[in-house]
């Protein structure tokens, strides 16, 4: 699986993750969106130190228009890390922090729509396949580094269970996948 579909792999669990918060938020149950909101937190600090340290780099150079997509990401990066600054020093669960919570959300979710609209396509077409596997390795690397698990973890796992654990955690478009998007998409049990 390229750097890309990896990528790509990570928002999608991210996104599974708004749609349990916010589902908690709406019943009220604040044990739930406080524990999801952990698991977000531990996510986007994974998911944005690899894209800082090894993607954005490696990608910056492309073009002029990646460029700026590029450097508009690093400060859409900056602004998710000011939030999730801010939530820790908020009461968790209460109304500020639930606030805070939904504007992180809608950040997140705008810029990686960006990302696989305006960012990815062009990448696909320009780098070839393998400097993008080359990346790929270098990010899961890195995300075992961080104690975050990688696609290997979940490799072994029937296309049967790994669609169970992508129902379970609400990923979006998981009916067409393939047994290495669901792999590389859920997090392990
Ligand atoms: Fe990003
Ligand atoms: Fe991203």
């Amino acid at each position: 699986m390229n750097a890309l579909d990896l990528l790509i792999a990570d928002h999608n669990r991210v996104r599974g993750l708004f749609t349990r918060f916010k589902d908690a938020h709406q019943q009220d149950d604040d044990t739930m969106a406080i524990e999801l909101a952990g698991k977000i937190f531990d996510e986007l600090q994974v998911h944005t130190t690899i894209e800082e340290e090894i993607f954005y780099p490696a990608v910056h150079d492309t073009d002029d228009e990646i460029k700026e997509t590029v450097d508009e990401g690093v400060q859409e990066h900056h602004v998710v890390k000011v939030l999730l600054e801010e939530l820790g020093q908020v009461a968790p669960a209460g109304d500020e922090w639930a606030a805070k919570m939904m504007v992180l959300i809608e950040n997140v979710e705008h810029h990686a729509e960006e990302e696989e609209k305006e960012m990815f396509p062009p990448l696909r077409s320009q780098l070839d396949a393998a400097t993008l596997d080359g990346l790929a390795e270098q990010l899961e690397q890195r995300k075992r580094d961080l104690g975050a698990p990688v696609l290997a973890d979940k490799a072994d796992l029937a296309k049967e269970q790994l669609l169970q654990l992508a129902k379970e955690q609400e990923i979006p478009g998981r009916s067409s996948m393939s047994h290495d998007e669901l792999a590389a998409t859920v997090a392990p049990a």
